[in-house]
């Protein structure tokens, strides 16, 4: 099958022809049908987060499954999925506590083990399997608790949004900050990430909505998505400019760039008892600081890791929303690529003009 492969970090993406092996047990070929370019896989590409090469990178993606293993039963072939990184395994203290984003198993008994055929090879090298998925490939052969059963009425571009952007901004807002109706809200970078934590925020009832980036045209669009009121980061202070627009400061700050400066402003745009969120992925080493004495008006910095999913719940309910009409997803596929325009896919994301690329394969 094609492939787009990192081979050395830092590094482009190189369409190659990989082979995939056939379906253990518990593991299900998919077929891609679309697949989203999400930020995290520059990250990897320009070496801020380490990975082994070569491997293929992607992970929000839709598609068709194509074979099942012997003790597969929840999908069979034909049926439509969405896939997730947020694998589980079901049985660990995390899993059975509701939170499966952190499942301890995650690494042990999801992937094949040193001693078994890779899932994904060239030429007989192994080749790595990204996020437990690997989606920008034809073919995704994953664990089936990396995937969830979708309606086929859902269309596939928008389908693989949910795979991570939208699982992961709407989940910010509902499960990890749990914001209440008439709340304050500011989003810092209004990305495809960030585009969906307003749209969370819309949908949770927040009664302002303060969309912070550099880019006027991502301020347009998240205008048009929830925002109540905008600042443009290239102009203006933006703590200054949201704890003006607050009256003092938001219940809740979302980051949703990945960088320390604006993990740390999200912290000082809050009021007393607020919380920042901070999804975006801050480059390893990096340390994000807080004045102690803030600590003291008992201020909240937190993480989120996929919005806290529990996506066999969420993504048929996101689904729903989609088309109720209430989920904008068409407003937020820029452009469809095909697999060989990858690396002007990620070249559009860094000059900031686009909400998300999807490849669509044929
Ligand atoms: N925590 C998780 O589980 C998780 C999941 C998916 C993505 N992410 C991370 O979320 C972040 C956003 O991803 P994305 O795909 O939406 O990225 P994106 O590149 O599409 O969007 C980032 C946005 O931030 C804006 N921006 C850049 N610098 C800014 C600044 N100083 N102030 C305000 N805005 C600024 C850009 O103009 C752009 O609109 C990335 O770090 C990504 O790795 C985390
Ligand atoms: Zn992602
Ligand atoms: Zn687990």
């Amino acid at each position: 099958m094609k492939a787009a492969v990192l081979n050395s970090i830092p590094g482009h993406l190189e369409i190659q022809d990989v082979q995939v092996s056939n379906p253990a047990p518990r593991e299900v070929l998919v077929r891609t049908s679309a697949a989203g370019l999400c930020h995290s896989d520059l990250h990897f590409m320009e070496g801020k987060y380490p990975h082994p090469c070569p491997s293929i990178l992607g992970h929000e993606s839709a598609g068709v499954v194509e074979a099942v293993g012997s003790m597969v039963s929840y999908v069979q072939p034909g049926d439509h999925v969405i896939t997730c990184l947020s694998a589980f395994c079901g049985h660990c203290s995390q899993c059975t506590n509701g939170h499966m984003t952190l499942c301890e198993n995650k690494d042990r008994e999801l992937v094949r083990g040193r001693d078994d055929a890779p899932r994904l090879s060239r030429n007989g090298e192994a080749v790595h399997q990204f996020m437990h998925l690997s989606s920008f490939a034809e073919q995704m052969l994953i664990h089936e608790q990396a995937l969830v059963k979708i309606d086929k009425d859902m269309p596939f571009d928008k389908a693989a949004l949910i795979g991570c952007g939208v699982t992961t901004g709407l989940g910010a807002v509902f499960r990890t900050a749990k914001v209440e109706p008439g709340q304050t809200v500011s989003v810092i970078g209004c990305g495809g990430i960030g585009l969906s934590a307003i749209q969370g925020a819309r949908i949770a009832g927040a009664n302002r909505i303060i969309a912070v980036d550099t880019v006027e045209s991502k301020l347009e669009l998240a205008q048009s998505m929830g925002a109540t009121h905008i600042v443009d980061a290239s102009k203006v202070d933006p703590v200054e400019a949201v704890r003006e627009l607050s009256g003092g400061g938001v219940h809740h700050a979302f980051e949703a760039v990945g960088a320390k400066t604006t993990a740390e402003q999200s912290f000082k745009m809050l009021d007393s008892g607020g919380q920042a969120t901070v999804i975006g992925m801050i480059p390893v080493g990096t340390v994000v600081e807080v004045h102690g004495v803030e600590l003291l008006n008992e201020k909240t910095l937190t993480g989120s890791n996929m919005g806290s999913n529990q996506f066999r719940t969420d993504m048929p309910r996101f689904i729903d929303m989609y088309l109720q009409g209430r989920l904008m997803l068409d407003e937020m596929v820029s452009k469809t690529i095909a697999l060989d325009d990858i690396n002007e896919g990620f070249e559009d994301m860094k000059s900031g003009n686009v909400a998300r690329s999807v490849i669509t394969f044929d």
